[in-house]
């Protein structure tokens, strides 16, 4: 009897956009279309469960086999390098992982650089990779204020249209990453449930016409 897929979803446009893929590829769950503040969702005809969780939980909840199943953003899977298998790029949510900062800003190379960010390990390894000594300032969210306010000289952030930036003053001024959303896989499920997880992945696969 085929076992039920316990999916984590990020809550947000790119789980909606993800669910949307899912439903067509067959995975669909009426329940959920219904909206209203529930977490959990099933339909056992389908064999699926879903749950929403904060886009950078979903990661963890695969990692530990909470779920079978996740979509999370590469950024994500960069950051906290979790012990998961990737199975697909899904090709939404595009963005990049940049270095932006002020107008016209020019690094001085004879003092520490500061770097705002809500990624730590990126920017580390970037700037790493370049033996740039950096202060790594962790932020939770709008990031674009550190620079503003003068607490830091850069940002490594997210851009999607770059709007934030240019409506902040800011402007990107290198590329670390390109991003783009992933199907990935509890190590133990991808054994366990197999069947299950590898005929998902193929409808979704079909869906997005790979
Ligand atoms: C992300 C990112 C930028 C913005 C980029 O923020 O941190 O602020 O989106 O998008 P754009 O290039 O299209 O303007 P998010 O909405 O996730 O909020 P937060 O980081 O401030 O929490």
């Amino acid at each position: 009897m085929a076992q039920m897929l316990d999916i984590a979803l990020p809550k947000g446009r790119l789980g909606e956009t993800a669910y949307d893929i899912l439903r067509r590829a067959g995975y669909g769950c009426p329940q959920l279309e219904e909206g209203g503040r529930r977490l959990v969702f099933e339909n056992p005809e389908c064999g699926v469960r879903y749950f929403w969780v904060k886009p950078s939980d979903v990661a963890i909840y695969v990692e530990r086999g909470a779920a079978d199943l996740g979509i999370v953003g590469r950024d994500i899977l960069m950051e906290y390098k979790p012990d998961v298998y990737e199975l697909r790029d899904l090709e939404i949510g595009r963005c990049r992982m940049a270095v932006a900062g002020k107008k016209g800003f020019r690094d001085n190379m004879d003092r520490t650089l500061r770097v705002a960010t809500k990624f730590p390990a990126i920017a580390a390894r970037h700037y790493a990779r370049k033996s740039r000594e950096i202060d790594v300032i962790k932020l939770n969210g709008s990031i674009e204020l550190a620079p503003l306010l003068g607490m830091s000289d850069v940002i490594v952030d997210i851009v999607e249209t770059g709007k934030t930036l240019r409506e902040n003053g800011l402007e990107p001024l290198e590329d670390i990453l390109q991003i783009s959303a992933r199907l990935i896989a509890n190590r133990v499920s991808y054994r366990f449930k197999h069947a299950e997880v590898m005929a998902l992945s193929a409808a979704v696969a079909e869906r997005i016409g790979k």
